[in-house]
């Protein structure tokens, strides 16, 4: 089977988009995904407070619905996301002694990841540990348990699913500076312990114009001997869009997809979202606008034929 021009090989995930419940019953959005690619990502219905709102109740009406949809159209699905500070509920958020927070973890990886066990290709374990400076994040996990809960989280996971890929996922690791040192010095730490990680995913939420250093960086990514891989791409254009900044998206989004391709440990490429229409940037960072490969209409835009020329 082939996705944008290139055939998914067992160990390249070439072309994988997001879904959720507000795209899964939109049709526009699942014929493309169905033709276009090969794996899908949750965009919000597998984090904690979707699943675990309130301590031991877990809801998996909106995760399995999205498996669902995977296992029936095909598609190989990634997990995202298990310990993230963002959204996090106040019942985690609450806690301040290392055995409870400890356990917290443990149960929500072992009850998330068990249920998906052998169906979940690969997990972001972790998601967005560091401050832009290098600094940890200061969120509920690491103030209470330093840099262990990261150990914790990794270890849990591989108990869970050990056929699945374990990764920790950041963003703005797309050009040189403190916080992709943070994370290369963090995997050195990890590796040294022995903590069982296979991957990094850069999610690669670029804006336009900001995108040169984007192949050096996944070349540093890689020297880690870990998989790699872009997670969440998008290129977001600064408003107002017209016809050379779209010209130039294409560029861009060639570069990228090229960068991946070129790097033997770069095994997959995931674009955050199909249709502009539904883009997290649209609410999210307002200034900017128009950042995936299909427009508010569903229309293939440039950027389109940048990652199809490119592969
Ligand atoms: C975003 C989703 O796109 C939004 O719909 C949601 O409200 C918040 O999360 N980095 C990540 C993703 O790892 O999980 C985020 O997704 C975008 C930034």
């Amino acid at each position: 089977q082939t996705f944008l021009g290139l055939a998914v090989l067992s160990s390249l995930v070439v072309s994988m988009s997001i879904l959720d419940g507000n795209t899964i019953s939109d049709t526009s959005i699942t014929n493309v995904l169905k033709t276009e690619f090969g794996a899908i990502t949750a965009e919000y219905s597998w984090k904690w407070p979707r699943i675990q709102s309130t301590q031991g109740v877990f809801d998996f009406n909106a995760s399995d619905s999205v498996l669902n949809w995977a296992v029936a159209n095909g598609k190989l699905i990634r997990g995202h996301t298990l310990v993230w500070h963002q959204n996090i509920p106040q019942w985690v958020d609450a806690v301040t002694d290392k055995p409870t927070l400890t356990s917290i973890i443990q149960t929500h990886i072992n009850v998330v990841v068990g249920r998906y066990r052998g169906k979940v290709y690969a997990w972001d374990v972790v998601n967005e540990v560091f401050e832009e400076d290098g600094n940890f994040r200061n969120s509920v996990f690491y103030r209470v348990l330093q840099e262990d809960f990261i150990d914790i989280a990794f270890r849990a996971a591989r108990a869970a699913d050990p056929a699945a890929k374990l990764y920790i996922g950041e963003y703005n690791l797309d050009y040189a500076g403190p916080k992709i040192d943070a994370l290369l010095a963090l995997v050195s730490r990890l590796q040294a312990r022995g903590v069982p990680i296979d991957g990094i995913g850069s999610q690669s939420h670029l804006t336009l114009g900001n995108t040169a250093a984007v192949p050096a960086q996944l070349q540093r990514l890689a020297l880690t001997n870990l998989d790699i891989a872009v997670t969440e791409l998008d290129i977001r254009i600064p408003k107002s869009v017209d016809a050379t900044k779209l010209a130039a998206q294409q560029t861009a989004y060639a570069s990228v997809t090229r960068a991946c391709l070129s790097i033997p440990k770069c095994v997959g490429i995931t674009v955050w979202g199909v249709s502009d229409r539904y883009s997290w940037v649209d609410t999210t960072l307002p200034a900017f606008d128009s950042p995936l490969a299909w427009d508010d209409d569903y229309r293939k835009k440039a950027a389109y034929n940048g990652i199809e020329y490119a592969l």
